[in-house]
């Protein structure tokens, strides 16, 4: 009745942006991740409690927050068949909120699976990856490491919209995704807020749903023959479609800041000089450096010299796993 799991969380090389349907969490368009490590989150989850409790970080969670897990844990009763009661939940993650990274993702990756197990369902990474889907859209892509395709499915139910695993998190042990934080302020416009607005009001939006469903088989190819700069090139022109949609909505949205173009600048005149140095951006003002091994210590310094107060080095991270130890 009880069981902990460790995720990671994900960066997006062919980014989600914008629902097609707001209560399921599904996606207009497909998009694809690799999982970072060693960032993680672990969450123990055990049936049986006297009422349901959700504690994350330290503190007892509220609002949204709460609803969001609690409704993961109610689809699981379901599927257990309604006859497990009330659980505690006890997440803690071991990367800042401040990062720009969404520790959502990894959260309720490692809620999906831990939950299931708990209630004594069978592993099945598809099922795992649509419940955690329920909670944060990009988290269905946290449940398997290594380069996760989200596909958007094509039923209203939602029953085939769930990542898969393309490669592992072996395929390609020498790419380095770093993450410069340039600012460590809660962003303003959420995800999930910014990219309903972006829905709603950007007569862009439809050009960027068709260019990134058109990008994933791309992306996939490209990682099958393992090409950096072609990667860094489509990773780098997704990010500015994504953020073009939201530049273009009424009223604007704008998740860079001066810091983040004078990175981007900077990244442009590394490359003339022979850096093989790319970036991504989510829905915040701190990028992600796509690079390699070999470079990864350069990009840090890089990272630094335009300002980053804080870099974290990831490498391709594994699926999310069971641990023996509890919460
Ligand atoms: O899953 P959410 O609601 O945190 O949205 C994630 C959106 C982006 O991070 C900007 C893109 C992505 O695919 O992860």
């Amino acid at each position: 009745m009880k069981a902990t799991v460790l995720a990671h969380p994900n960066i997006a090389l062919v980014k989600y942006w914008g629902k097609r349907d707001d209560a399921l969490i599904l996606p207009h368009q497909s998009s694809l991740s690799l999982t970072l490590a060693p960032l993680s989150v672990t969450t123990t989850v055990e049936f049986g409690a006297a009422s349901d409790q959700v504690e994350i970080n330290g503190h007892t969670a509220k609002g949204s927050e709460r609803d969001r897990v609690l409704r993961v844990l109610e689809a699981v009763r379901g599927e257990a068949g309604g006859k497990l009661g009330p659980a505690k939940m006890v997440s803690r993650g071991d990367f800042p909120a401040s990062a720009g990274l969404a520790s959502s993702a990894a959260g309720f990756a490692a809620l999906a699976v831990a939950a299931r197990e708990a209630a004594g369902l069978k592993a099945d990474p598809k099922v795992a990856s649509m419940l955690a889907r329920l909670g944060s859209g990009s988290a269905c892509r946290s449940v398997q490491g290594g380069f996760c395709e989200w596909r958007r499915g094509e039923r209203a139910d939602g029953t085939d919209s769930y990542a898969v695993q393309r490669f592992d998190a072996k395929h390609w042990p020498e790419l380095r995704m770093v993450v410069a934080i340039l600012n460590r302020d809660e962003k303003e416009v959420k995800s999930r807020d910014g990219m309903k607005h972006t829905v709603d009001t950007s007569p862009y939006y439809a050009a960027w749903v068709k260019d990134a469903e058109a990008e994933v088989p791309r992306a996939v190819e490209i990682l099958q023959r393992k090409d950096l700069q072609a990667l860094g090139e489509l990773a780098e022109r997704n990010a500015w479609r994504m953020h073009s949609t939201a530049f273009a909505a009424d009223p604007p949205l704008c998740y860079m800041n001066p810091a983040t173009l004078g990175l981007i600048q900077h990244l442009r005149e590394q490359r003339k000089k022979g850096m093989p140095v790319w970036f991504t951006l989510d829905a915040g003002p701190n990028p992600v450096l796509l690079t390699d091994a070999a470079h990864e210590v350069a990009a840090e310094a890089l990272a630094r010299a335009c300002g980053a107060v804080d870099v974290i080095r990831c490498v391709p991270g594994g699926d999310a796993e069971l641990k023996g130890e509890h919460l």
